[in-house]
Parts: C-alpha cells; structure tokens; sequence
C-alpha cells in the first residue's frame, strides 16, 4: 500500500490508537478515527485536519459498525479498540469478550459485506501465555493464561477463518509491554519514572527478576504501519518488539541512571503480579526475526534511550499541569 489512502482506525482516542492516528495524517492518509467517544482534543483536531474524520461509535453496535464502514469505505483497517490489560479484562471478563471478541467480529462483518479487506489487528504477547524459552517466535505455542491473552487470540483466530473463508487479510502485530509518554496503565515504568520525579524513593516487592520485552510506544506504531503498508502477507502474525527482555530491576535501573538522586527498587520476594494481584504469565523476548525480514521493521529505541524520551516527555507534562 502506498500514502494517500483512507485508513479506519478504531480505538482512535486510546493510547496506541491517538499514535497512529497522528503517524498515518503525518504521512499524508485520510484517518477515519471511531473510538466510544471522541476526545475533545481529536474533535479539535477533525475540525482543523481535513483528511480526519471522527465518529463515535461502540464496536458492539452492530449496525452503527456497519453504517460506518459501509459509508466511510476504508481502503483499510488499524482495529486498536478492546478492553486492554489483564487486570482490567479480568475484573470485567464478560465486557472483555464483548469488546474484544464480538466487537471484532462485527468489524470483520462490516469489512466484509463492504468489501474492505485488509485489517491490522494490535495483538499481545499475552496470546502466547507462559514463555516456554527466553526468546520465542510466533510459532510458539499460544496457550493464554488470562482473559485478556484469551480473548485477544479468540480475535486472532476470527481473523484466520475470516480470511480462509471470505478473503479478509487479518494480520495481527503482536507487541509486547509497550511504554511511553501517557501510559495510561499505572504500571512500570511510568510508576518509576512519576515517582522519580517527584523525588521520591518507590520500592516494589515483588517482580525483580521477571524479564520482559518492553518497547517505546514509536516502534510499535512503525511495526503497525509497515504491517498496513506490505504489499503481500506471507504470514498473518508478526513479533513487534525489541528482541531483548531486560528485568523489571534492569527498568528501574534505567531509571536511576537517567534521572539523578532517583531511588528505584525492585525486590523478589515473588513472582510478578498484575496490579499487584494477578500472577503474569512467564515471560522473556519476542523474537523480531520475521518482522525485520518480512516488514524490514528495525526498533529505534532501546530501553534506556526510551525510558529517557519518556522521562522528558514526562517531565513536560508535569511541569505544565504545575504551571
Ligand atoms: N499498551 C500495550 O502495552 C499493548 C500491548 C499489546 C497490545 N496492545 C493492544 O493495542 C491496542 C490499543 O491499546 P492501548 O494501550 O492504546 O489501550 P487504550 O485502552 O488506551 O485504548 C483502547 C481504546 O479502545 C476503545 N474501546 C473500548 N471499547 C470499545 C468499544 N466497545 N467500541 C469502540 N471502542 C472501544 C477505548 O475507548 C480506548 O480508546 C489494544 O488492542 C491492545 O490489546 C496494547
């Protein structure tokens, strides 16, 4: 696919999906942004931007999803909407299959009797459940341990018979614990890094030595676009990650390192839990492999050059909101 096309993002107002939304108007596509609501600063923006067009609509809303795509005729889809993070999708696991199942199937629905074929749907490395290696490919096993990884590979396989069976291309980037400016999850690092700036001293008890692939917010969006824009898929699923998994204490070593006096620790008096009270998964790296050769995808940023884009970014907005 080349620029100047007309790209549906769905959960356009969400962290990953504002990214990309901004990523694909920057190279000159039109967006059509539907979220559940639209933030005030995207309503701004369609005001100003003529190539963005906003719609609220609700993924479960089956004939409002329809009206949208039929009307709209995306030439393709980025499907960010879901009920994100396995402490949320295990606190309202019903609301979770609805979002992140049945509103996938209505998508695929209305792309289908639209005649739209491509999406590209943002995955997790919670599909594959417990790591069976420190470093997996997308061959591994998926074996989810949480609702979230369950639904979300439940979206994943949709996808396969919607392409076997109506000639859909769903193709799913599989990224792992993304960071950056305005996470909206209160989990690391930007627990870390908020506390660090605050000049104060944060410990977690538990999760020390869990390693994990976490990548800057940029390079899973670069991931997402290259997967919209290749022209043929072999595959339908593709690592989108760093390759590396650094410790949760490796995290907060970065932290320390980039923001002086900071006092960041982990302990490891157990494994790593969720929010404080769901077990994760094990975990390691995500083998980029494919995306390099397949997408020619190469991350930009490692752990301690994004922690410090994030700690700037951060310190900007806390010195505003003090201001
Ligand atoms: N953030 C990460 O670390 C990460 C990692 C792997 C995969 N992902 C995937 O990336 C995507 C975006 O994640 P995010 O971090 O931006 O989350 P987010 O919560 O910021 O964004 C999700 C958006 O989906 C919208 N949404 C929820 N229910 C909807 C519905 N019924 N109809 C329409 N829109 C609805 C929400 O309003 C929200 O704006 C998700 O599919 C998520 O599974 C995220």
């Amino acid at each position: 696919m080349t620029a100047s096309k007309t790209i549906l993002v769905t959960g356009a107002c969400g962290w990953l999906g504002t990214a990309i939304v901004q990523a694909l108007l920057a190279r000159g596509d039109r967006v059509v942004a539907i979220d559940l609501a639209v933030s005030q600063a995207m309503a701004l923006q369609a005001s100003r931007q003529p190539r963005l067009v906003t719609a609220a609509v609700d993924l479960g809303e089956w004939h409002a999803v329809l009206r949208t795509v039929q009307t709209l005729r995306p030439d393709a889809v980025i499907h960010a909407a879901a009920v994100v993070g396995v402490v949320q999708a295990a606190d309202i696991p019903l609301k979770a299959l609805r979002v992140n199942v049945e509103g996938t199937i209505n998508l695929f629905e209305a792309m289908r009797l639209s005649g739209v074929r491509r999406v590209v749907h943002l995955s997790t490395e919670e599909t594959y459940g417990d790591f069976q290696s420190a470093v997996i490919d997308e061959e591994h096993p998926q074996k989810p341990t949480s609702v979230y990884g369950l639904t979300k590979l439940a979206a994943e396989h949709y996808g396969r018979v919607y392409s076997r069976d109506h000639g859909l291309e769903c193709i799913n980037v599989r990224t792992c614990w993304v960071y950056g400016p305005h996470l909206p999850r209160l989990r690391m690092p930007r627990t870390f890094i908020e506390a660090a700036l605050r000049g104060e001293p944060f410990h977690q008890p538990d999760g020390g030595n869990l390693a994990v692939d976490q990548v800057y917010i940029d390079d899973t969006v670069a991931g997402v676009l290259l997967a919209l824009d290749k022209r043929q898929h072999r595959f339908d699923a593709y690592n989108v990650a760093t390759g590396v998994a650094p410790t949760l204490r490796d995290t907060a070593d970065a932290v320390n390192r980039a923001i002086p006096g900071a006092q960041i620790t982990v302990g490891d008096t157990g494994p790593y839990h969720h929010g404080g009270r769901v077990l994760s998964a094990a975990k390691g790296a995500l083998d980029i492999s494919r995306a390099r050769t397949e997408l020619g995808y190469q991350p930009r940023f490692d752990l301690q050059t994004g922690i410090e884009a994030t700690i700037a970014a951060t310190r900007a907005a806390m010195a505003k909101t003090s201001a």
